[in-house]
């Protein structure tokens, strides 16, 4: 099943709600910007890849709400007013804005709304098709990586359900195992919002791949007692000084640096960012009750507040190499830049 995709026969976006794993696997069916836009920020469809396609896919659901538009200059006003909303729904995944400009580049310059609408479709469905293609160019390209029987660390989810289907980190493990080898993954349980436990955890059960989930905080007791032959974590933007991912990343790649245990990041080429630097990229910051509440109960007093960033920035310095469907990049990374073709973000 895909996480994400058009379903021709409804003329509707489908995806998986990420937010109701592992209990329930229920798909959201809509042909609503609005509503795209709410499940974003909500993370029922979340990871970089998967945002970008989300926001191709929202600039299709634009041209066709606006079918009755003039064409010209109020059909493209309306759309990128849209798209512009899209956009500002998480800040930190290049993806997100590069998805949504690819297809308002293919798109607008069309004559008829209908023509747009159609361009649109065409090109958020060529996304999500190389989504597949360049993850399984990632796994095959990591695979080499890793010994023939290890334990990977990994944090958050960069899986099929951060992606389309196979996945960047996760997509990496998976190539490893259909390699023949012998992977087991200890999955950090990503607090606050659990994409570890509940994603990561889910994936890799379902395909049978050993996984245990622990504590984020038990990570580098665990590299102490050398219990982690390498950790690979996926990335939402990646500058020519720092990747950025989730929360809780960087803590892992300290510790990895310090017990000299190899630091991968898997990524598609699109989640570079070579115009910014760390300094310019804006770290979202979420809500209280995220902290403050579970389920129904209350898990800090009222009035105190919180600081809760959903991603951090890791120093190029402390990645031993990015793993892309470009190929391996390493220590100093200025082969990265040369390679570059992307739209901008
Ligand atoms: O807040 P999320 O769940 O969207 O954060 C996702 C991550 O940090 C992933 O590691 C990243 O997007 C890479 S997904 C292949």
């Amino acid at each position: 099943m895909r996480t994400i995709t058009w379903n021709t026969e409804a003329q509707c976006l489908t995806y998986i709600d990420q937010t109701r794993l592992p209990a329930e696997l229920v798909t959201v069916e809509t042909q609503s910007v609005t509503r795209l836009a709410d499940g974003i920020r909500r993370l029922e469809v979340r990871g970089a890849p998967a945002l970008g396609i989300a926001g191709g896919y929202g600039v299709a659901l634009s041209c066709f709400s606006h079918q009755n538009e003039k064409a010209g200059q109020a059909f493209c006003h309306a759309v990128e007013t849209d798209a512009a909303f899209l956009r500002a729904t998480r800040p930190t995944a290049v993806n997100l804005g590069w998805g949504i400009n690819r297809v308002l580049q293919t798109a607008l310059p069309e004559e008829t709304p209908e023509a747009a609408f159609d361009a649109a479709l065409r090109e958020a469905q060529a996304i999500e098709e190389e989504d597949i293609a360049l993850c399984h160019r990632i796994g095959a390209n990591g695979a080499t990586l890793l010994p023939d029987t290890c334990t990977v660390l990994t944090h958050c989810n960069a899986g099929a359900l951060a992606c389309v289907e196979w996945g960047t980190a996760l997509g990496v493990i998976r190539s490893a195992v259909e390699a023949g080898k012998n992977i087991s993954v200890l999955s950090c349980e990503t607090r606050p919002l659990n994409q570890g436990s509940r994603l990561t955890a889910y994936e890799l059960q379902a395909d049978g791949i050993p996984v245990k989930t622990i504590p984020d905080s038990a990570a580098a007791h665990l590299m102490r007692r050398g219990m982690i032959d390498a950790v690979i974590v996926g990335a939402d933007r990646i500058t020519p000084d720092a990747v950025f991912n989730k929360i809780g990343t960087y803590m892992h790649a300290v510790c990895a640096d310090h017990h000299k245990i190899p630091f991968y990041v898997a990524a598609p080429y699109s989640t570079l960012d070579l115009s910014q630097t760390e300094a310019d990229i804006t770290i979202e910051e979420r809500a209280r009750n995220e902290l403050a509440i579970c389920g129904d109960r209350q898990l800090m007093p009222d009035g105190v507040d919180v600081v809760n960033p959903a991603f951090d920035a890791t120093p190029l310095s402390l990645v031993t190499a990015i793993i892309t469907d470009k190929g391996i990049f390493r220590q100093p990374y200025s082969e990265l830049a040369k390679q570059d073709e992307r739209v901008e973000p």
